[in-house]
């Protein structure tokens, strides 16, 4: 929408001049609506930061602040931004609903969904491996990290890739809260 009333154009003493000025003027309106459309079909940019993960999730969700601090414990940098839900990020990032977990990070160019143990974040840094879209935890197994507690079950890490396939990445043993 814009707030601006259309004006009439300006009558012109010189029409063959006018015709030229006409054409650019057109061009130039042209490649400013590509560009334009460009920049405006694009989402905006997922925080651009240095940090190493960007954490999306809820004001409210404490086992994900648990898990950004066992990031943080393994010298990751993490930043975290809260948002009123997390599925629209996942959908931006290209994490399966069906993967889904309590937030969702960006990391590289990779999602990191749920709660993934740290070292295999550091992993896909070093690794950046071409084929792969991303690394999820699906649902919020206990004993994972930031989801640690009695009775903690041995969970998979799955990683998807770039058509779509899940795969195991990694199964871990939860642990015990300390
Ligand atoms: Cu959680
Ligand atoms: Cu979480």
């Amino acid at each position: 929408m814009s707030n601006q009333k259309d004006r009439p154009a300006k009558p012109n003493s010189k029409p063959s001049k006018s015709r030229v000025t006409w054409f650019s003027a057109a061009a130039v309106a042209v490649v400013a609506a590509i560009v334009g459309g460009i920049i405006w079909l694009a989402p905006p940019p997922l925080t651009p930061d240095d940090a190493d993960v960007v954490v999306y999730k809820t004001a409210t969700c404490g086992c994900c602040e648990e898990w950004v601090d066992h990031l943080r414990e393994q010298d990751l940098h993490v930043s975290v931004v809260n948002v009123r839900e997390t599925r629209s990020v996942q959908q931006r990032l290209g994490v399966p609903a069906t993967l889904g977990s309590c937030h969702t990070a960006k990391v590289g160019d990779y999602f990191v969904e749920g709660h993934v143990p740290a070292d295999l974040v550091q992993q896909l840094l070093v690794e950046q491996p071409e084929n792969l879209r991303g690394i999820a935890v699906p649902g919020m197994p206990i004993g994972s990290p930031g989801m640690e507690g009695p009775n903690p079950v041995t969970y998979d890490v799955v990683s998807v890739d770039l058509e779509g396939d899940v795969a195991v990445y990694a199964t871990r043993q939860g642990q015990t809260a300390d």
